[in-house]
């Protein structure tokens, strides 16, 4: 992780052909649900959006970090080392701000 994302996908697609794979199919569900309930719970400093189909759908699961890397193959047991890797290069909402009060409304 050499960028700062600011947002993280997870492809939630299913392909209906049985012969054909896709990342539903694959678990990616369970994913997205772990790393947005993470994410949250960490108060981590980052956008999680379930996105359909990368074109990776061969080597999925598929998660991609915007800027940065596609995780290719996620797992449920990789959820936690995402979620410390994005915790430390993200930061959480409490040191970027984003929960403080306005500015207007402090001091007088
Ligand atoms: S189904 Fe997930 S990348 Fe295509």
């Amino acid at each position: 992780m050499d960028q700062r994302p600011n947002k993280i996908l997870i492809c939630v697609n299913r392909r209906f052909k049985h012969d054909e794979p896709s990342c539903a199919a694959r678990g990616s569900f369970a994913i997205a649900e772990a790393l947005e309930n993470g994410v949250k719970d960490r108060n981590i400093d980052i956008e999680v959006e379930r996105f359909v189909c990368f074109g990776q759908c061969h080597k999925g699961p598929t998660v991609k970090l915007v800027p940065g890397d596609f995780i290719l193959g996620a797992a449920p047991d990789m959820v936690d080392g995402i979620l410390d890797k994005l915790e430390a290069t993200c930061g959480t909402k409490e040191d970027s701000g984003e929960n403080a009060p306005p500015a207007h409304l402090l001091g007088s």
